[in-house]
């Protein structure tokens, strides 16, 4: 994933948990470099070895570092940089939703050598979404639910999220998200 991404992990572990935690997660999965170049591609391995480096020196789930991980993406990483681009692209919760499966495009004016997801949302009725997720990439779930929490919280809105029956979709996962009125 993109270096961009990658920073964005690190600038987590030394906001949340400060600099000896993220030299002893270095140390652990043997990252040598100082920093990361924002536009390098780096291997989807790296990033999977933090999360899993995080889980165990904090003693965490996956899909809570992947959770937190979200919110942190979208208040801390992308709101300040890109803010611009979330209320272009919807002026609440729902309208952003309503537009996620075209956002990555805009994203990629940005970052053209990216491979971003792919979304599917339906509107199930007044204030109910039902999102597909679609990714080559595995196991991260998680991460949207975290991402989707961090949109709810940008836009100042409540929402709860379950995970659906997946049935005859290529969906990685299906995401029930209830926004509260
Ligand atoms: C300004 C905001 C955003 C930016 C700049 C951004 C950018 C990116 C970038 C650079 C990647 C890595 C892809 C790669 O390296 O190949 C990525 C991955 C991803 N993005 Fe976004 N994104 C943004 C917002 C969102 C939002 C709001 C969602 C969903 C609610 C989302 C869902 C994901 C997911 C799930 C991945 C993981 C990769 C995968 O599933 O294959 N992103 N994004």
């Amino acid at each position: 994933m993109l270096g961009f991404v990658n920073q964005a992990i690190k600038d987590m572990v030394l906001s949340e948990f400060g600099s000896d935690s993220w030299m002893a997660i270095c140390e652990d999965v043997q990252f040598l470099e100082k920093s990361f170049a924002s536009q390098q591609d780096y291997p989807d391995l790296l990033t999977y070895q933090f999360v899993g480096s995080i889980c165990k020196l904090k003693n965490m789930e996956v899909s809570e570092v992947l959770i937190a991980f979200g919110e942190y993406w979208v208040l801390k990483t992308a709101a300040p940089k890109y803010g611009i681009l979330f209320r272009a692209s919807g002026q609440t919760f729902a309208e952003f939703l309503e537009y996620l499966p075209n956002f990555h495009s805009k994203v990629m004016l940005f970052y053209p050598n990216i491979n971003p997801p792919d979304f599917r949302v339906d509107k199930t009725a007044e204030n109910q979404y039902r999102l597909f997720y679609f990714s080559h990439r595995q196991g991260l779930d998680a991460f949207v639910i975290g991402l989707l929490q961090g949109l709810a919280k940008f836009y100042d809105e409540k929402i709860e999220t379950y995970f659906g029956a997946v049935g005859e979709e290529k969906a990685n996962c299906v995401i029930n998200i209830q926004i509260l009125k």
